[in-house]
């Protein structure tokens, strides 16, 4: 068996506790040969956890990038704006790459990276690691073999959660459309990609609408202070209550590993994160303007039409309701079964999910998606893929290209916006 060398670029939560983390529980395909990482704790870590000399160990990647390659693969596992330049670079190096979605913050980045790929004849995924879960495969499967008829209509729902909502896009890194991309683009180019590869071809017009209806100062309960830690009078009920999510819940790893700035922090230091940092404060006082809820409408190639819901008020995880000619389909990613209703037979039809893995969180490893990527790379760089999960760099930038799409419609009041001119702004430039 071939062991692919890999270095990592970006070792937070995705380099280091996701890829990082499922590479090291597969050492027969993959070797972690270095790493790079600016926060001393975060890529220590790493050092230890893959036994690496200190000359492959980089504080920034564009270091990494300049050495001679020393590697067949890197994972690109930066913030959401610091993906094109060392995708660009490492492809030029004649790398393949993983690269963290959203590919970039626009549309003409996501293109530059496309064609950089083309021209190197780069294997490259994007971290769409949904299609890569038993659940979805499965719901993708009962489409695939007509048990539905053609499909007509999908409603799909992600629903973000509360506290998902107030940990990443209220308190943290995806607050503010000033540091990050459009949170359609952050948190549902996996649905908008999703749809697309449920759908199977593709979309044509989308309309969008949403707002910041809730986590703003008006909403702040009275006598707040701006942080949980500075005597909230309201701290046994609000929901968002910092020192509970952060502090006293010792088991929600991905929370206080993030809250803490590094892996495993004591409570000391998350309280003095909670004191200082960014998830101390109170969620109705933060500097967070991306929406809370936003909905689109599309339509795809053969009429079909769906409708996405991205919201915050809910308790997290997605559903979809899948109607074709023969059959209807209610998916949960919670349940480890589907249900399908044929019209034939006037009968529901429960589809188990095999090896099911609960939840589609972080902290489930996005219900097995992380690790169901991991496996799918290793065999497509080894060109033994035989699944149906995996799709080329172009179709991953045109579905990015929806949620670009959506967020221009959502910001004009929800104007139509047909996907085919879209895409020649950019694609075919
Ligand atoms: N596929 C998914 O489902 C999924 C889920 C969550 C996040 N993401 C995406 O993954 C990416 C990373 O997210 P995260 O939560 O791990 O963020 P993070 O902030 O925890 O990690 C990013 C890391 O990059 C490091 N970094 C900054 N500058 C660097 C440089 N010059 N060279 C090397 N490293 C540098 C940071 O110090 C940090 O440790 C984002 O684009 C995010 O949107 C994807």
């Amino acid at each position: 068996m071939k062991r692919i060398k890999v270095i990592i670029a970006g070792c937070g939560s995705r380099g280091s506790d996701a890829y990082g983390r499922i590479m090291q529980g597969m050492p027969e395909q993959y070797e972690v040969v270095g790493v790079a990482e600016p926060i001393d704790a975060r890529r220590n870590n790493m050092k230890e956890r893959f036994s690496l000399s200190d000359d492959v160990c980089f504080l920034d990647w564009k270091d990494m990038a300049a050495q001679p390659k020393f590697a067949d693969l890197v994972v690109i596992a930066t913030q959401d704006y610091m993906h094109r330049d060392p995708a660009l670079a490492f492809i030029e190096k004649g790398y393949d790459v993983l690269l963290e979605k959203p590919m970039a913050p626009t549309p003409k980045e996501c293109m530059e990276i496309v064609q950089a790929a083309k021209k190197h004849n780069t294997k490259i995924l994007v971290c769409h690691v949904l299609r890569y879960t038993k659940f979805f495969k499965t719901l993708k499967k009962i489409i695939n073999d007509g048990m539905i008829g053609d499909l007509q209509v999908i409603n799909h729902c992600e629903d973000v959660g509360h506290i998902h909502q107030s940990h990443s896009f209220v308190r943290g890194n995806w607050r503010n459309s000033k540091e990050t991309t459009p949170m359609i683009l952050a948190k549902c180019c996996h649905d908008t990609d999703l749809l697309q590869w449920l759908v199977g071809n593709p979309c044509k017009k989308v309309q969008s609408f949403g707002s910041l209806s809730h986590f703003n100062a008006k909403n702040a309960p009275e006598g707040a202070p701006d942080r949980c830690t500075d005597g909230c009078p309201h701290a046994d009920t609000c929901f968002y209550n910092a020192v509970k999510i952060y502090y006293d819940d010792k088991n929600n790893a991905w929370f206080r590993n993030v809250c803490g700035q590094k892996p495993n922090p004591t409570d000391d230091e998350i309280m003095e994160q909670l004191k200082t940092g960014p998830y101390g404060r109170c969620v109705y006082k933060c500097d967070n303007d991306v929406v809370d809820h936003q909905t689109l409408n599309m339509e795809f190639e053969n009429g079909e039409t769906v409708t996405l819901t991205m919201t915050a008020f809910t308790k997290g995880g997605r559903h979809t309701r899948i109607m074709g000619t023969k059959g209807e389909i209610e998916a949960h990613a919670k349940d480890d079964f589907i249900t399908v209703f044929t019209f034939a037979d006037k009968q529901y039809h429960q589809i188990k999910i095999d090896n099911y893995v609960g939840g589609n969180t972080i902290a489930s490893g996005h219900g097995g998606g992380d690790s169901g990527i991991m496996t799918a790379l290793y065999e497509y760089v080894t060109d033994t893929y035989e699944g149906f999960s995996i799709c080329d760099i172009e179709t991953s930038a045109r579905n990015h290209l929806i949620s670009f799409a959506a967020e221009e419609s959502r910001v004009n009041g929800g104007t139509v916006v047909d996907l085919d001119e879209y895409a020649k702004r950019f694609f075919e430039a």
